[in-house]
C-alpha cells in the first residue's frame, strides 16, 4: 500500500513535468484516468508526508492508538497478567460467573495479538483457530480491578465483526481483514486514495477527493463520530453493531439503526432517554440543544491536538473552561446563585453513563437532572448527587432548597425553557 501510494505520487509527479510542454489537457486525462478509479483505503502513514502536522497532532489523540499490536510493542499492556492475580480479582465479583472462575480462560502474554483501550480499560485479543476473539478478561484502569467479559461465548464472538468497525478503519467482514490498526485519518475523511495521487498542485481536484468534515452541514458533520459514538445495528449486515459500508459524508442512517428506547429499553437508557453506557455520546448530544444550534462535537473537542494544550477528553478547554468560551454571560439566579463556584459539567453534564464503572462518564444532554427527576422516578439519576451525597434522605430537602433559591426571581421570561 505504501509504496504504490507514493509510486502513483511520484508517476503523477513525473508525468506532469514531462507533459509539461504538451499542454494542460494531457494532465487533465490523466487525473481523470486516476478518479475512474475505485476510491480506497491507503492508511494514515500516506498522509503523513503532506500534513505531517495533522498527523503528528492526530498521534497525540486516542483514537491513533485504539488497538495496538504487542507483539510489536509489548508496552501497550497496562497491566501485567499474573493469572492468579486475575483469578483472585474475579472471585472477589459480586455476580455468579457463567463459567468456574478457576476455568476462566486467561490468555498467556505471548498469545495475545492487540490491546484494546487503556484510557478506562483494557482488553485483549487473542487468536483461535485462525480467527481474533476478545479474550474472556478485562482490566479496568480507575478501580485497578479485573474483570469477566463474555466468559463463556468469547470464542463465538470474532473481533472482527464485534469491534473492528468502531476500533479499526477498513474491516472488511468477508476477508476478515482491517486496513489499519486505528481510527486513522480515513474514519473521519473517508478512503483516501485519489486525494493522495493526485499532484500536490492540483488542489481543487485534492479537496474534491477527500471529506473536509468542517465544509459538511452540522448534521453530517456529528454523524461522522456518531457511526461509532453511538450503539445501533447495522442496517446491511444482519447482526452487525456499527454501521457496515458508512463513510464519512454519506446519511448514516441508512447504515446504521440506532433505536429509540422510548423509556423501554432500560438496560441501554434511563426512563428520561438519556444513556447509560458508554460510547453513545451522539444519541444524548441529539436530544439537546445544542445539537438545534449546530454545536456540534468538534465545537468542543479536537480530534487533531492542534494549538490547544493537550486535556483529558480531548476538550478545547479543560473541565468547565470549554463552557464558558461560548456562554460567557450566565444569569446568576436562580440555580446558578446556589453555588460559590461555578462547575458547569458538575450540573450540566453529570456522570451518569457507564465505561467501565457506573458514573464515569458524562451525559452529553447538557441538561441539569434536578433532585425532583429522581424524586419522580428513582431510576432516574440526578446532577446533584455526584456531590451532595447523602444519598435519598435528603433528595426532598435538596430541591426545597433549590425551589427557595428560585422561586425568588419573580422575573422568569427567558427562563422557563420547556424541557422535553
Ligand atoms: C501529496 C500530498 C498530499 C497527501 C499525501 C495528502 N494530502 Fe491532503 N491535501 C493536499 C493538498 C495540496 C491539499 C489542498 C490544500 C488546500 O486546500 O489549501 C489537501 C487538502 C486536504 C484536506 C482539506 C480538504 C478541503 O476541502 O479543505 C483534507 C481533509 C486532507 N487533505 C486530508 C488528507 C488525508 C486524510 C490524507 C491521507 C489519506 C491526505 N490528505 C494526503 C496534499 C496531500
Ligand atoms: C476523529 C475524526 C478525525 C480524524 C481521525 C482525523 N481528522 Fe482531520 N479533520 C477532522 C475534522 C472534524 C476536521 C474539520 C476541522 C476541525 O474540526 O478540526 C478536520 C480537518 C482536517 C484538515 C483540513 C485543515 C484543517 O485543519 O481544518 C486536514 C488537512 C486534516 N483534517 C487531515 C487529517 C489527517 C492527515 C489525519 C490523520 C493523521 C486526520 N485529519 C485525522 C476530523 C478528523
Ligand atoms: C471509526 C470510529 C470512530 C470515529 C469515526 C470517531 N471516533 Fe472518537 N473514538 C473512537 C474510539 C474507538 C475511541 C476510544 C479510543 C481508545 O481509548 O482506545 C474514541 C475516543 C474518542 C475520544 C476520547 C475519549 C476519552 O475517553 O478520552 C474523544 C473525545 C472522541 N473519540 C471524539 C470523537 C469525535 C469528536 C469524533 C468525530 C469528529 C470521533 N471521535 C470520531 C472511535 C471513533
Ligand atoms: C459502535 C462502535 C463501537 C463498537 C462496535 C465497539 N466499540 Fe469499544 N468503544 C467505542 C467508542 C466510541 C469508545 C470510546 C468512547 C467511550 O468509551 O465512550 C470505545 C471504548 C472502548 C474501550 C475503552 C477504551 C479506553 O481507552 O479505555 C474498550 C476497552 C472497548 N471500547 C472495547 C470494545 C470491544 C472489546 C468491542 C467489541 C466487543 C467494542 N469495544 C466494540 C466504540 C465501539
Ligand atoms: C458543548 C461541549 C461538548 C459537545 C458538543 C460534545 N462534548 Fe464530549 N465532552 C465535553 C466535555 C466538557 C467532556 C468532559 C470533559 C471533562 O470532564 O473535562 C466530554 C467528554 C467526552 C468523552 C469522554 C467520555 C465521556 O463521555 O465522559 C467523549 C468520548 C466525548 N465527549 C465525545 C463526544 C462526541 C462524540 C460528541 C458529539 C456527538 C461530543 N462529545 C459533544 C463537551 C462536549
Ligand atoms: C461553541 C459554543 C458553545 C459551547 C462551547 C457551549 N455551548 Fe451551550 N449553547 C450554545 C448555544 C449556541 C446554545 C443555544 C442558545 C442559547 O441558549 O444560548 C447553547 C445552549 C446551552 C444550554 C441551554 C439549553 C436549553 O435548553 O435552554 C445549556 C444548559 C448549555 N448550552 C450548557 C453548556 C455547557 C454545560 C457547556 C460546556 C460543557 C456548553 N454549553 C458549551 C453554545 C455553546
Ligand atoms: C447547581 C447546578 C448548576 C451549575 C453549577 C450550572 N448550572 Fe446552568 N443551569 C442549571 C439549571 C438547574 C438550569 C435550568 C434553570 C431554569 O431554567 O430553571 C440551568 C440553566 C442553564 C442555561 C440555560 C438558561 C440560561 O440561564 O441561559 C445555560 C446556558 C447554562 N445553565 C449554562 C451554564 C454554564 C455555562 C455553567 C458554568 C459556568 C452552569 N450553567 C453552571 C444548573 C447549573
Ligand atoms: C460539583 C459538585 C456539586 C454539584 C454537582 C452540586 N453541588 Fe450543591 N454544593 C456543592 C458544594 C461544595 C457546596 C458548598 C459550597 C458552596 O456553596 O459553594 C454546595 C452547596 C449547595 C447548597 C447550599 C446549601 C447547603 O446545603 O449548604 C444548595 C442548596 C445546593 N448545593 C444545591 C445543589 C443542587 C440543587 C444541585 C443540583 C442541581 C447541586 N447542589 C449540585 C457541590 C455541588
Amino acid at each position: 500500500m505504501k509504496t504504490s501510494g507514493w509510486g502513483k505520487f511520484i508517476f503523477i509527479t513525473f508525468s506532469i513535468f514531462w507533459l509539461g510542454g504538451c499542454g494542460s489537457n494531457d494532465t487533465q486525462v490523466n487525473i481523470q484516468e486516476l478518479l475512474a478509479k475505485p476510491m480506497t483505503y491507503v492508511g494514515s502513514e500516506e498522509c503523513k508526508f503532506c500534513h505531517l502536522e495533522h498527523y503528528d497532532s492526530w498521534k497525540n489523540t486516542l483514537h491513533s492508538r485504539t488497538i495496538t499490536d504487542v507483539t510489536e510493542n509489548r508496552d501497550a499492556l497496562i497491566a501485567e497478567i499474573d493469572p492468579d492475580v486475575i483469578r483472585a480479582d474475579l472471585k472477589l465479583l459480586k455476580k455468579e460467573l457463567k463459567v468456574p472462575v478457576d476455568q476462566v480462560y486467561i490468555p498467556k502474554v505471548e498469545e495475545i495479538k492487540y490491546t484494546i483501550g487503556m484510557q478506562w480499560k483494557q482488553g485483549f485479543v487473542v487468536e483461535k483457530n485462525g480467527v481474533l476473539y476478545v479474550a474472556p478478561i478485562q482490566y479496568n484502569a480507575k478501580t485497578d480491578h479485573w474483570v469477566n467479559y463474555n466468559e463463556d461465548t468469547w470464542d463465538k464472538r470474532p473481533w472482527i465483526e464485534y469491534c473492528a468497525g468502531c476500533h479499526a478503519m477498513g474491516a472488511d467482514l468477508e476477508k476478515s481483514t482491517i486496513s489499519e490498526p486505528s481510527v486513522g485519518c480515513e474514519a473521519c475523511h473517508g478512503p483516501g486514495s485519489h486525494h493522495v495521487a493526485l499532484p500536490e498542485t492540483a488542489i481543487f481536484d485534492k479537496r474534491l477527493t477527500i471529506v473536509n468534515p468542517s465544509r459538511l452541514p452540522a448534521g453530517f458533520r456529528t454523524q461522522i463520530c456518531g457511526s461509532c459514538h453511538a450503539s445501533g445495528t447495522s442496517t446491511k449486515v444482519k447482526g452487525i453493531k456499527w454501521p457496515v459500508g458508512y463513510q464519512p459524508g454519506r446519511a448514516l442512517g441508512l447504515y446504521f439503526k440506532t433505536p429509540s428506547y422510548d423509556g423501554k429499553n432500560l438496560k441501554e437508557a434511563y426512563a428520561n432517554d438519556f444513556r447509560k453506557g458508554h460510547h453513545q455520546q451522539y444519541l444524548s448530544w441529539k436530544l439537546s440543544t445544542h445539537a438545534n444550534e449546530g454545536v456540534t462535537c468538534t465545537s468542543c473537542h479536537y480530534v487533531h491536538q492542534l494549538g490547544v494544550p493537550p486535556t483529558q477528553f480531548q476538550t478545547k478547554g479543560s473541565g468547565s473552561q470549554q463552557c464558558l468560551m461560548c456562554h460567557q454571560v450566565i444569569n446568576q439566579k436562580m440555580a446558578h446563585s446556589i453555588h460559590s463556584f461555578a462547575n458547569c459539567i458538575g450540573c450540566h453534564m453529570p456522570r451518569i453513563a457507564k465505561s467501565d464503572e457506573s458514573g464515569d462518564n458524562h451525559s452529553h444532554a447538557f441538561v441539569t437532572l434536578l433532585p425532583k427527576d429522581t424524586l419522580q422516578n428513582p431510576k432516574v439519576p440526578n446532577s446533584c448527587q455526584t456531590c451532595h451525597k447523602h444519598k435519598d434522605a435528603d433528595l426532598a430537602t435538596l430541591q426545597n432548597l433549590y425551589d427557595g433559591l428560585t422561586q425568588k426571581s419573580l422575573f422568569r421570561v427567558h427562563q422557563s425553557r420547556q424541557r422535553w
